[in-house]
């Protein structure tokens, strides 16, 4: 049977790229290193059409979104045809749960492969990059770097690495973000006064956390992890007009974060544009987690995510087969 369902799954940074070299193809102004998360999928299929269209959970979406792609796509791929997508998430979308990534990941495979082209993940890696820069690590299972202004990503480890690891994702609002990354990223180019040392301090933790991640040592890892958001926010912060992506809900989540550390849980959050937390730790703490953070607010829905794999193709019978 044929196999043109591409599944992809979100790339989450640990260390976090913010900022665009200003020329165009989305290539980075500080490195990132991210973990691809198992558990949460975007499920795409292509087929060539008339003209491009792009149905997202349901949703016809913006042709202005995906121009520049779907030219540059065909650029690449050396073909004249249009694209029909149809795509969907089993979580939620534009929120800040890096749905951009695993969507221009999938997408970019599904579309290779809708004209008959065979590319190594390395050359989709660069074509997802006109999409999200992001999206070039969501081509890669487990670990993932992406250096300062590359074309594309690298795997650095399995995720056999680090089995126990989980990402502890606690969804505060299911509601879009008000400003997207790519426009935010402009503001605080030309606005924030700490985007230079921004650019100038976040590649020193690349080591530092690309050790502790070798070593499996959750401590130092989440430590870099915790500087690496809270810097890229106090950008943010510091832009005019200020932006800020957190809700009441988030800062119950990190302070309860704070307080379960002292207790001796091993749990360090990171987030990116957008409310949600998400919660590095391992599986046997998830448990104590969850309950500590649900006593503090029940509204909130969490999702558990661990090292996940690269994107890869199955067709409809196992898809269903999957999700009965
Ligand atoms: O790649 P984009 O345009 O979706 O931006 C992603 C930005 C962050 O999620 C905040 C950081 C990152 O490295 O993924």
């Amino acid at each position: 049977m044929d196999q043109n369902i591409c599944i992809a799954s979100p790339s989450l940074a640990l260390i976090k790229y913010w900022g665009k070299k200003r020329m165009p193809g989305n290539l980075t102004a500080t490195p990132s290193l991210a973990v691809t998360l198992g558990g949460l999928e975007t499920e795409t299929q292509v087929y060539p059409g008339p003209e491009d269209f792009v149905l997202l959970n349901g949703k016809v979406q913006e042709a202005e979104r995906y121009r520049g792609f779907f030219e540059h796509l065909r650029r690449r791929l050396k073909v004249d045809q249009h694209f029909h997508v149809r795509t969907q998430n089993n979580f939620p979308s534009s929120a800040g749960l890096a749905s951009s990534s695993s969507g221009f990941a999938a997408l970019t495979c599904a579309a290779a492969r809708a004209v008959d082209r065979a590319l190594s993940p390395q050359a989709l890696s660069a074509l997802a990059r006109y999409g999200s820069a992001s999206a070039s690590r969501a081509l890669f299972g487990g670990f993932v770097l992406l250096p300062a202004g590359a074309r594309r990503a690298e795997p650095l480890l399995p995720a056999e690495h680090w089995p126990e690891l989980r990402i502890l994702v606690a969804v505060v609002t299911e509601q879009r973000k008000p400003i997207s990354s790519r426009e935010a990223m402009t503001v605080t180019r030309l606005t924030s006064p700490y985007y230079r040392s921004w650019i100038r301090s976040s590649p020193k933790l690349i080591p530092q956390a690309v050790s502790a991640l070798k070593a499996r040592d959750i401590e130092a890892l989440g430590a870099a992890v915790r500087l690496s958001y809270s810097r890229m926010h106090a950008v943010l912060l510091a832009s005019d007009p200020p932006l800020t992506y957190w809700t009441a809900r988030t800062l119950t989540v990190l302070n309860s974060c704070a307080r379960l550390r002292r207790e001796g849980i091993g749990v360090w959050e990171t987030m990116d544009a957008g409310p949600q937390v998400k919660m590095l730790c391992l599986s046997s703490d998830v448990a104590r987690i969850k309950q500590a953070l649900s006593e503090q607010d029940e509204r909130i829905r969490f999702i558990e995510a661990y090292p996940g794999l690269a994107p890869r193709f199955v067709d409809r019978a196992q898809r269903e087969v999957r999700y009965a």
